[in-house]
């Protein structure tokens, strides 16, 4: 089964970049930009990787994220990225990325999407990987903020399919950034937001009824109301779910009782994506083995998965049916 995962190609529709940053690249970079990061072996960072919650993940990712400064950096960020998306057999990818956290310590937006754009074109010429940009807003910011992002990825629209929604949810409904959703659906910016990966179903309610998502990522407690997933299934909306990341993250107690099986049964579109993996313990073969292995999926419930990714991706028509 395991290799039956490994050779499927696949794509992958939820990835931060910043959550792609493994320690050995992280200690690199930094002792490069010569900043101090409050680990002196691998062994502690990894130690440090032990969460119990949405909230606590955070603050070790973006500090992790604050080394990032040259274009360089971004580049070879995603350049280790793409190498796992070859690794893993991934050839269509959706990639986020969150200008927030860089601009709010200064470093330009032209700096990030340069060095992630010279990455792109390179993974594709390298190793045919495809792979689009959503571009994040940080819930825990204010929606000027969000706003003021939104105006410094103009001049770079035509390098950014997607906006998205992260960060901490609980306390940060999808209605706070109503007014930026609509302005950035009309630069031609698709939307998703993340909802229901800690947040209650309501936030789920406004994610697809407010922000008009086309996507929900995680989305897992939509279980919890039987007319939302109704309502889902009635949208054709897929979930990015992600299965080690919630188990990271407390969000399920053991993967025996991840809800990606019980979504798949109730005609919800699942897709299985890695999240953050270099924090999460693993990259997008890892995340299909943990669920296959624990839900016992059968060779046909992971080819239903892998053909949900390339359906519900944003790529076009025409990729699409070379794809499927
Ligand atoms: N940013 C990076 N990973 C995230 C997650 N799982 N949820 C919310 N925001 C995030
Ligand atoms: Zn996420």
């Amino acid at each position: 089964m395991n290799d039956f995962i490994a050779a499927l190609p696949k794509a992958e529709l939820h990835l931060h970049i910043e959550g792609s940053f493994e320690p050995e690249l992280m200690f690199e970079i930094a002792q490069r930009n010569q900043i101090e990061i409050p680990y002196k072996t691998i062994d502690e960072v990894k130690k440090a990787y032990q969460f119990s919650c949405l909230q606590d993940f955070l603050d070790i990712y973006y500090a992790g994220a604050g080394v990032l400064i040259h274009e360089q950096d971004f580049y070879d960020l995603a350049m280790a990225y793409y190498q796992k998306c070859y690794e893993n057999n991934v050839i269509h990818t959706e990639i986020m990325f969150d200008p927030q956290t860089h601009t709010e310590r200064g470093i330009a937006f032209e700096t990030v999407i340069n060095g992630l754009q010279k990455a792109r074109l390179e993974a594709k010429e390298k190793w045919g990987i495809n792979s689009l940009f959503i571009m994040s807003y940080l819930r825990h910011l204010s929606e000027e903020s969000a706003f003021e992002t939104l105006k410094q990825s103009l001049p770079y629209k035509d390098l950014i399919t997607s906006v998205g929604l992260d960060s901490s949810e609980m306390g940060n409904p999808p209605i706070k950034f109503k007014n930026v959703f609509e302005a950035s659906v009309k630069e031609g910016y698709i939307p998703v937001a993340h909802a229901g990966e800690e947040g209650p179903t309501e936030y789920i309610w406004e994610a697809i009824d407010v922000l008009k998502v086309a996507r929900i990522d995680h989305g897992n407690r939509c279980l919890e109301d039987e007319n939302l997933v109704n309502e889902i299934v009635k949208r054709d909306l897929a979930l990015t779910v992600c299965p080690l990341s919630n188990l990271e993250l407390r969000n399920t107690d053991v993967m025996t009782n991840h809800p990606l099986k019980k979504l798949l049964d109730k005609g919800i579109k699942a897709t299985v994506n890695s999240d953050d993996p270099a924090y999460f313990g693993g990259y997008m073969n890892a995340n299909f083995v943990a669920v296959q292995e624990a839900l016992n999926l059968s060779k046909e419930d992971i080819l239903t998965l892998v053909k949900n990714s390339f359906n519900y991706s944003f790529a076009t028509y025409e990729q699409k049916k070379i794809y499927l």
